[in-house]
């Protein structure tokens, strides 16, 4: 069971909010704690969490998801300091709530490697990480999680620290047996080197590399094509990846599902056509695809029975014959 929590509710801003959060936790056996803040929210604290903590031994799910705007406001110069979650609330969770399965700190920047560290050391079961642009945590946090063997879901983006050698880490250590989910996505340090290794991580089913930069290519590509289990693939903006990448994933990932090559500048018709009778390819997303014609894509979708959803930039879809426009654009066919 889980709650969800509100702030915009002016009656429940703040520390009332935590303080009806634990009652509701420890009195009716929930174990989810979800806070979606807005803007107007009363943010959340060290205090509260070190509060949540003590209080709720048992939380299993914990939702602390920054809104954008807040930090936006973080960033104005004479706009005081509110206070923030950083690594000690972090750690007062992990220290107390070993049973924590799921832990979502998307946009906390004041965490960092001590937190989650600490994070690592202790919650054993968890299966579902996200620290999305959690700026601060680096390829040293990445090296701890390692140790995770129940870890299922990674999401590291906009974390610019981490680069190739904790994608070494996450490749080698007992989390590469049960990781399925893995964004890296806007870690632009990452390398062919890092994404060559990859391919270690036997069972992994959605991978997103997308804005990781010019240093990977087909090399890294290729690379990732042996990794047969893959169902859900965003390559976008590697302006250096190329059709060989994509014919090599045609041929090898039987299962694939979905890929977006959104500007993938090198990608032209011969890589699209590669999906040809793919037996499971449903959505193809080619925006800003400009080696791609819509002759190009009209072929590839007649040749597709699979195919669901084709994702063109408006001036492709212009030219697409109208009787194609409706297939390809309709999420089910
Ligand atoms: C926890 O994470 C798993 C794996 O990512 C996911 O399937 C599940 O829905 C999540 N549960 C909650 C309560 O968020
Ligand atoms: C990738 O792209 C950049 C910028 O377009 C280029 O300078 C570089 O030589 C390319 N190749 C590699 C291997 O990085
Ligand atoms: C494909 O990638 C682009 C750019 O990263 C993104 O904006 C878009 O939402 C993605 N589309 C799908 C269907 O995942």
């Amino acid at each position: 069971m889980r709650l969800n929590l509100r702030a915009h509710e002016e009656e429940y801003i703040g520390f009332s909010t935590i303080i009806w959060a634990i009652i509701g936790l420890v009195f009716s056996g929930l174990c989810s704690l979800n806070f979606t803040p807005t803007e107007a929210a009363t943010p959340i604290s060290n205090a509260d969490l070190d509060l949540i903590a003590r209080s709720c031994p048992d939380l299993e799910s914990l939702n602390l998801n920054a809104h954008r705007s807040r930090i936006e406001l973080d960033e104005e110069p004479q706009g005081v300091e509110p206070p923030d979650v950083t690594d000690a609330g972090l750690c007062a969770i992990s220290i107390c709530c070993r049973k924590l399965k799921n832990i979502s700190l998307r946009r906390r920047k004041g965490v960092g490697d001590v937190g989650a560290i600490e994070l690592a050391k202790h919650a054993k079961g968890l299966s579902s990480l996200d620290l999305s642009w959690c700026s601060k945590v680096t390829d040293r946090a990445v090296g701890a999680f390692c140790a995770l063997s129940s870890l299922m879901a990674l999401c590291l983006r906009g974390c610019p620290f981490v680069t190739d050698s904790g994608l070494a880490c996450l490749a080698n250590g007992p989390l590469s047996r049960s990781l399925r989910v893995l964004d890296v996505s806007e870690c632009d340090q990452i390398t062919d080197l890092g994404v060559c290794l990859l391919r270690h991580i036997p069972l992994l089913e959605e991978l997103s590399l997308a804005d990781c930069g010019p240093m990977i290519t087909d090399v890294g590509g290729i690379a990732i094509a042996s990794i047969v289990s893959l169902q859900s693939l965003d390559l976008s903006w590697l302006i250096n990846l190329s059709d060989a990448t994509l014919i090599a994933l045609a041929r090898n990932c039987r299962n694939m599902v979905e890929i977006n090559v959104t500007g993938c500048e090198l990608v032209t018709g011969v890589g699209i056509l590669s999906y040809s009778n793919h037996p499971a390819l449903k959505i193809l997303v080619l925006a800003s695809c400009y080696g791609v014609s819509a002759n190009d894509v009209e072929r590839m979708m007649l040749a597709s029975p699979s195919l669901r959803y084709v994702g063109l930039d408006k001036s492709l879809r212009g030219w697409m014959p109208s009787s194609l426009k409706l297939e390809a654009f309709s999420e089910e066919k």
